[in-house]
């Protein structure tokens, strides 16, 4: 496994649609295991591929320790209530604002086996979940953020 090198913002590969994964290959598993290393070394909640420079569908999220998911073309499929709280990223360093999200999310996705998983979450994974989702369109927490959190802002 390996800590791979962080996208950051200014880069424009951030703002990049993913594509989806067509097949599961030894080279997917390896990224999987290389983006949980990489989130834990960075103590992320979340990472998406494109954050280490890969356009592919793919999300680890890790939002209680010891719970990782790992999620292959992930689509949320419904969502549910409101909620405003603090959000961060790692591809966005030092920077931290209340976003509006849902309050609960279920998504769809494959696992690293091809087996379709649906999990759904509330509060902090609920958002990680979308935070995540928007990555692979290109989106940053910033362009949904309803303040910032940051006294030069
Ligand atoms: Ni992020």
């Amino acid at each position: 496994m390996a800590v791979l090198k962080i996208v950051e913002v200014g880069d424009p590969l951030l703002r990049k649609v993913s594509r989806p994964v067509e097949e599961i290959t030894p080279r997917v598993l390896t990224l999987l295991d290389d983006m949980v290393e990489t989130m834990h070394k960075h103590d992320g909640c979340g990472l998406a591929a494109v954050q280490v420079g890969v356009l592919r569908r793919i999300v680890v999220i890790e939002t209680v320790p010891g719970e990782i998911h790992e999620l292959i073309n992930p689509r949320i499929v419904a969502y549910a209530g409101h909620q405003e709280e603090a959000e961060g990223c790692l591809s966005i360093p030092g920077k931290a604002g209340i976003t509006s999200r849902p309050a609960a999310v279920t998504v769809r996705a494959l696992n690293r086996k091809g087996e379709e998983v649906e999990l759904t979450g509330t509060e902090l994974l609920a958002r990680a979940i979308c935070h995540e989702c928007d990555h692979l369109d290109g989106k940053l927490f910033t362009d949904v953020q309803i303040r910032s959190l940051d006294e030069e802002d």
